[in-house]
Parts: structure tokens; C-alpha cells; sequence
């Protein structure tokens, strides 16, 4: 009976509203082409609808992610929340991946990693180093968009990074003063963990999604 569980749990669901992923963001609108379904129109269509389902995939999965955790710390604190962040986390990504029919994940600052499969690759890198500019330089981290089209490998037709913010309940976990248990907790199953030591405002990392190319119909005879 160490942690004093209410008020513990009314300030993380307040900031678990994105515990472990960023803030969905409203619902861009697109507009159809109408009648005029030229080649180059389509073309541009079909990469909005990349873009959109890039979005939707990664809202899908903040969403579900951040009610299962809500759940989590209500029931057993965060000490709790933490085996399910660990088991849930990849479980709801394989759901959304499967479901959008694309790949998205997490990464974490290089270096700053809690899961060593979440430390960030090669093309992960340039983008969170130009978002990690970005706030230096006074931008809010969770606005930090990217979204790339070209020069991407076979495949790909689209990639999106979204900045993920350390918002006010997040340094229960990732922040410089853990409590003891949490921190033995984290300790156990994350034994190189590189996540802790962030303030409020600061980028924690990125929500990445790829978009794969669809095979092309033979005939331009899709609406
Ligand atoms: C209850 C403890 C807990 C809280 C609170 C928490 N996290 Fe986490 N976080 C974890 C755990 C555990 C993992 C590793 C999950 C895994 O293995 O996939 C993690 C992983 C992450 C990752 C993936 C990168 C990595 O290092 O593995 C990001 C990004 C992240 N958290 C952001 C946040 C943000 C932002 C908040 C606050 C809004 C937050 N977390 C609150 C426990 C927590």
C-alpha cells in the first residue's frame, strides 16, 4: 500500500488521454474530383487517400490504445498499466494494421527508447531529428507532422510521422522522479530502458504509419 491511488489516477487519466501514444486530430476533409477523373486527378486522389488512411490508421490506434490504458491505471495503477502498455500495445497495432491494411508503430528519441524494438530506423531518424528542431526552437511537439511520397522504397506509397508530446501524466512513467515501484516495475521488463528524464512539452517520439502501394487495376474503371 505504497501509491496513493486516487489522486494518482484522477492526474493520469487526465494525461493518459494519450499514455503510450499521441492525441488523435480531427478528421481532415477531402474533396472528390467530381466529373473531371483525369489521369493526373486520380493520381492525386489516390495519394490523399493514402494520406487519409495514414491518419485514420494512426487515430484508430491512439484511440484504442489510450481507452485499454485508461482502463488499466483505473483498475490496478500505474504499476498495472504498465503490463498492459507491454502486451496491449502491440496487440492493438497488429489489430489496426491488419484492419487499415498499412504499418504504424512507435519510436522513441534515438537513445530514449523503453522497448528495443521501438528504438528508431534509419528513416525514423532525419524526421524526429527535424521535429526535435522544431520544439527546440519553441513548436509544440504533438503538432509535428510528416509526410513523405517520394523516393521511398518499392512498396511504400506513403510514410507519415506524427510528434508525440510528454504531456502531464506521462513522467509518472517517462519522467525524472518515477516512484520506486514503477520504476522496479519498468526495470524488469525493460531492463536497458532509455525512456525516463522527460518534462511536459517534450517530444517524446513519433507515431510512424506506411502506407503500402496498391496494385494498380488494369483498367482506369474504379470510381
Ligand atoms: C503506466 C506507465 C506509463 C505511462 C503513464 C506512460 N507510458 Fe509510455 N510507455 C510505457 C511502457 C511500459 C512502454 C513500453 C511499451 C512497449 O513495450 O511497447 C511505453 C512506451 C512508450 C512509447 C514507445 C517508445 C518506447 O520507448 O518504447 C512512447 C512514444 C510513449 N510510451 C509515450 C508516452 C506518452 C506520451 C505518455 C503520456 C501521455 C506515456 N507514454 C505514458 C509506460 C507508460
Amino acid at each position: 500500500m505504497t501509491v496513493p491511488r486516487t489522486a494518482t489516477i484522477a492526474a493520469l487519466f487526465a494525461m493518459l488521454a494519450s499514455a503510450c501514444v499521441p492525441a488523435p486530430e480531427a478528421a481532415p476533409a477531402i474533396a472528390a474530383p467530381g466529373a473531371a477523373a483525369s489521369a493526373s486527378f486520380a493520381a492525386m486522389a489516390s495519394e490523399d487517400a493514402d494520406l487519409e488512411r495514414a491518419k485514420a490508421a494512426a487515430t484508430a490506434f491512439s484511440t484504442q490504445l489510450r481507452g485499454t490504458l485508461q482502463a488499466a491505471v483505473a483498475e490496478g495503477g500505474p504499476t498495472a498499466a504498465i503490463g498492459v502498455c507491454s502486451t496491449d500495445a502491440p496487440r492493438i497495432a497488429d489489430a489496426v494494421m491488419a484492419e487499415h491494411d498499412l504499418h504504424l508503430g512507435r519510436v522513441a528519441l534515438p537513445g530514449r527508447n523503453r522497448n528495443p524494438a521501438q528504438a528508431a530506423d534509419n528513416w525514423q531518424l532525419a524526421t524526429l531529428q527535424r521535429f526535435q528542431q522544431a520544439v527546440a526552437g519553441g513548436a509544440a511537439a504533438g503538432e509535428q507532422l510528416s509526410v513523405t511520397r517520394d523516393g521511398l522504397p518499392a512498396g511504400v506509397s506513403l510514410r507519415m510521422m506524427r510528434g508525440i508530446a510528454t504531456e502531464p501524466g506521462c513522467p509518472a512513467c517517462h519522467g525524472k522522479h518515477v516512484a520506486p515501484d514503477v520504476r522496479d516495475a519498468i526495470a524488469l521488463r525493460y531492463p536497458d530502458d532509455g525512456a525516463t528524464g522527460f518534462d511536459i512539452g517534450d517530444l517524446r517520439g513519433a507515431l510512424w504509419v506506411e502506407v503500402p502501394t496498391r496494385i494498380a487495376t488494369p483498367t482506369g474503371g474504379n470510381p
